[in-house]
């Protein structure tokens, strides 16, 4: 395993809409999400899109209850993932990225998500997400569509904190 180096913003790469996964048995796949699994504990975070380490793929991994220290403890791996229903619109307090490290804001998600994604068999499956789990789903398949959480806000909020990024990454 190997840990990979994380695409802050601006990169392109975060910008841009990442392919469908049609090869299962590729074992360069199986060596990436593994890659992915480490960085994303290493950072730490508890999600990871494949865009953020520079591969262009519809994959992101998730651990909604990492404690520090504590690996795999409820990894979770969605490949071409993808939002068909959701409800129960809240403010969420605080939401970071790996990609904009050292700042956050307040965003609008949505409480509860009902997505289909496939597993590393290639086999269909449907997953209804509350609460973090739905955040972080929202946030990361966002990411494999080229979008930030950024995105969200109005240009103002944005400016801000954009501002306040750039000053963090000059010191
Ligand atoms: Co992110």
């Amino acid at each position: 395993m190997a840990i990979l180096k994380i695409e802050k913003y601006p990169a392109v790469v975060l910008k841009t809409k990442t392919k469908l996964i049609s090869n299962f048995k590729d074992p360069s796949l199986q060596k990436l999400i593994q890659d992915m699994e480490e960085t994303m504990y290493t950072a730490p975070g508890i999600g990871l899109a494949a865009n953020q380490v520079g591969v262009s793929l519809h994959l992101a991994v998730i651990d909604v209850d990492y404690k520090d220290g504590e690996h795999n403890k409820n990894l979770r791996i969605f490949i071409n993932p993808k939002i068909v229903e959701k409800s129960d619109p809240i403010v969420f307090e605080s939401e970071g990225c790996l990609s904009l490290p050292g700042v956050s804001e307040t965003t609008k998600r949505y409480n509860k998500v009902t997505i289909e994604y496939q597993n590393l068999k290639g086999e269909h499956q449907t997953l209804t997400a509350e609460k973090l789990l739905a955040i972080a789903l929202q946030h990361e398949i966002d990411h494999l569509n080229g979008k930030l959480y950024i995105d969200h806000l109005s240009s103002l909020k944005r400016d801000l904190l954009l501002k306040k990024f750039k000053k963090i990454l000059s010191q």
